[in-house]
Formats: structure tokens, C-alpha cells, sequence
């Protein structure tokens, strides 16, 4: 099955599209990459899309009009890999959406919102589409995320020791394997959400990002700063446990600095890396991490790397391209096994990452042009992924 796998994450910076030929062999899932690519958000989406995240109020007129033009932004995207990576010929798309409200209450999550209507990306492609991935998890008992856990954890299996998958995008969440045990996914906490806000605010707009991490390297970490933010209850939550910009934005970033002022803008961003890397190396340890496959965006940041480093010397760092998964499409691929499992009617979750009562079938399908036909469900879930060329 020839299938399309849309995502973009808590930064909304761009849609990430990846194509893969996905077979199941026995318990063995056969998983072929055909490419990935990048489509940012247009600028005008982009504003519209910020100006409706927490703390900020909206209208249901607002929410409407991004859930059109998100989906129709997903539409193009998916136009454009089924052109591109796929030659014209695919069985499924599957849309992750834009996440737009997270809502957790003591810990407990009571809803997800993801915009991005899938009858447009049914309508400009012709093919069915399985969406809303996580809400089925939610009203299972789970947190609906970290959704990629079960691909991370078919990836990592046959690794030895503890090996452990980090994603880095705008909130880090990992999945750890624990030899004898049920994998374990959590997110950690921010990755570039913190550091994102603070470079918009403090640029005054003209910039969206660390890039390449200048600015956190001209900086000194605060101490203080440092301590402040760490005394964030989140971080000694146990899993399960997720999180997101509703949690980590900039009036939180803005309270901690009212607390301890910090003058120096690169300082503030030298923090706030730190940050990213303590709590992650953090988690790591409390699960006896020996060895971590990282992807996302933040990948890309050398100082965060660099301070991941540090912070875990002795686990070695290595990108998922090693394993065969590009680490920018990584979280498109991972959706796109959940869509095809979902066909499959097999479960797209596991319980002990989510801590959902049970593993359901994720996602809702939009019929394509051709009346929907399933294959045929398939006897028993993958219990290995191997990638293939
Ligand atoms: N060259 C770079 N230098 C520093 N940070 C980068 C770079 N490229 C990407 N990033 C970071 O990665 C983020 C996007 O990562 P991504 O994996 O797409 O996250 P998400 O899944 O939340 O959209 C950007 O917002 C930015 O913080
Ligand atoms: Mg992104």
C-alpha cells in the first residue's frame, strides 16, 4: 500500500509530506521511503494560526477559517507528493493536522484539536484520507500523544541495552525501550517552544527561530533563570504525560523572567537551550537510556546538540537517518504507518505510552473519488519494522 503521511508539528513552521510502500510480512512491517518534502506554511496562514493559540482568545469564525486553510495548505502539500514522490499513484493520505489545542487538566487530557479539514485533501487528490488521529487514544483514557511511540519502538527493537527515540520539535517527547518491559513515550517538555517564542519576542518578529543556534551561543546560561524554570512541576510528572503550547508559551517564559530578570537577550537563549537539554538528558537518565536515535528540527541546532552532549556523555547521539528514517520525515512516516494501520483495522497506540485503557484504531477516514475499499484486516500487529530501499 502506497501511502502519504502529512504532519506538522507545535511549531507550525511547514508541513512535512513523506510517501513510503508499507507491507505487512508475517509480523514484520516492510516499510519503503519514495522521499519526503517541506511545505511552509504561507506567511498569512502562519499569523492567522499564531493568533489563535493559547492564551490567545479566538472566534469560531477564526477556527473556522484555519480549518479551511489548513487543510487546504494539507491539500496542496499532498498534491504535491503524490505528484513528486509518488508518480501520480497512491493508495491513502494520512493527515496528522495542526495542532491548535491540547487540553490537559491535572494531568488528565480531555480533548485534542487538530485543524486542517480532510474533504480537501480528499477532494484535490482523490484518495481517502484518515484523520483526527488522536482523538480516538483520548477517549480511550489516553493522552493521545506521543502518537509516534509505536513506530519509534518497532524502529528501536533488536537495538541493545535501553534505546531510546527523541523528537525535538517544538515539545521533545521520547520512547524508551526497557529490555522486559512495555515501551514507555512521554514528552519531556519544551524542545524549541520556549526558545521559538523568546527569539519572536525578543526580535520583535524578524525572526522565528535560533538559527543554527548564533544567538544561544553568544550567551551564557542563567543560573537562576535555569533554576526557575526547572522548578516546573511538568518535568517531575511521571508518565504518562504529554504537553504542549497551551503549557509552554510566551507569557510563561515571561513570568519566569519577572521572577529573575535576565538583561542579555543571548543569555535568555542560552537558558532556555539548556533547558531543552537538562530535562531531556533528565528523563533519559530516570529510564537508564543507553543510546538515542534523535530527529526533528532541533537536530538541526548545533548548541542543542552540543548541550544534549554534555548532558548524557555517555549515551551515544545518533540521527534516525542511521536507522533509515530521514529525521525530517521521521513524524510524516511515523503517521503514515499509523494510517495504514488503521486500514489494516489494527491499533495505532500503545497503552503504556498513552496510558489509554485499551489499544484502539485510530483516526476517522474521508472517502476518496472511488468508493472506499479496505484490505482486508490483518490477523495480528507488527512486532518489527524494516526499513527497506
Ligand atoms: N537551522 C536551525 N537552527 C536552529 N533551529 C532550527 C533549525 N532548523 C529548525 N530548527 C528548529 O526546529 C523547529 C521545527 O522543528 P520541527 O521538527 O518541524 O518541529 P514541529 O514538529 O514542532 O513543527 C523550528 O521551529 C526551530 O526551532
Ligand atoms: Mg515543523
Amino acid at each position: 500500500m502506497r501511502v502519504i503521511g502529512l504532519m506538522s508539528g507545535t511549531s507550525y513552521d511547514a508541513i512535512e509530506a513523506a510517501a513510503a510502500d508499507l507491507a505487512l510480512d508475517g509480523d514484520t512491517l516492510l516499510l519503503r521511503p519514495l522521499g519526503h518534502l517541506c511545505v511552509p506554511y504561507p506567511d498569512d496562514l502562519r499569523d492567522h494560526i499564531a493568533a489563535a493559540l493559547p492564551p490567545a482568545p479566538t472566534t469560531t469564525r477564526a477556527v473556522c477559517a484555519l480549518d479551511t486553510g489548513i487543510g487546504q495548505a494539507f491539500a496542496d502539500a499532498a498534491g504535491r507528493a503524490l505528484r513528486d514522490l509518488c508518480a501520480g499513484t497512491a493508495d491513502l493520505v494520512v493527515s496528522h493536522g495542526q495542532t491548535m489545542h491540547h487540553w490537559v487538566e491535572d494531568g488528565t487530557v480531555r480533548g485534542t484539536l487538530q485543524l486542517g479539514q480532510p474533504a480537501w485533501i480528499a477532494e484535490a487528490t482523490g484518495l481517502p484520507v484518515v484523520s483526527d488521529l488522536r482523538s480516538r487514544d483520548v477517549a480511550a483514557g489516553g493522552q493521545g500523544a506521543p502518537l509516534v511511540a509505536l513506530t519509534d519502538a518497532l524502529l528501536l527493537s533488536g537495538l541493545p541495552g535501553t534505546p531510546a527515540a527523541l523528537n525535538l520539535g517544538g515539545i521533545a517527547n521520547v520512547t524508551v525501550l526497557v529490555p522486559g518491559a512495555e515501551p514507555l513515550a512521554f514528552d519531556t517538555g519544551p524542545a524549541n517552544a520556549l526558545l521559538d517564542a523568546a527569539v519572536h519576542h525578543f526580535t520583535d518578529g524578524a525572526a522565528d527561530y535560533d538559527e543554527d543556534g548564533h544567538r544561544a551561543a553568544a550567551g551564557q546560561v542563567s543560573p537562576e533563570l535555569l533554576r526557575v524554570l526547572l522548578d516546573d512541576p511538568y518535568y517531575r510528572r511521571p508518565a504518562p504525560k504529554s504537553t504542549g503550547k497551551e503549557h509552554f508559551h510566551l507569557p510563561y517564559l515571561r513570568r519566569a523572567l519577572d521572577t529573575v530578570p535576565v538583561p542579555v537577550t543571548a543569555d535568555v537563549l542560552a537558558t532556555l537551550t539548556r533547558l531543552t537539554a537538562v530535562t531531556v538528558a533528565d528523563a533519559c537518565r530516570a529510564h537508564g537510556v543507553t543510546r538515542l536515535v534523535v530527529s526533528g528540527g532541533g537536530t538541526r541546532n548545533p548548541v542543542l546538540m552540543r548541550m544534549l552532549a554534555e548532558e548524557l556523555p555517555d549515551v551515544p547521539l545518533r540521527p534516525s537517518d542511521d536507522l533509515g528514517l530521514p529525521s525530517a520525515a521521521k513524524e510524516a512516516l511515523a503517521f503514515a504507518v499509523l494510517g495504514f494501520l488503521t486500514a489494516h483495522g489494527l491499533p495505532g497506540v500503545l497503552p503504556s505510552g498513552t496510558g489509554a485503557r485499551r489499544a484502539t484504531v485510530l483516526g476517522s477516514i474521508t472517502p476518496g473519488r472511488s468508493p472506499l475499499r479496505l484490505p482486508e484486516p490483518a490477523a495480528r500487529p507488527p512486532r518489527l519494522l524494516r526499513i527497506t530501499r
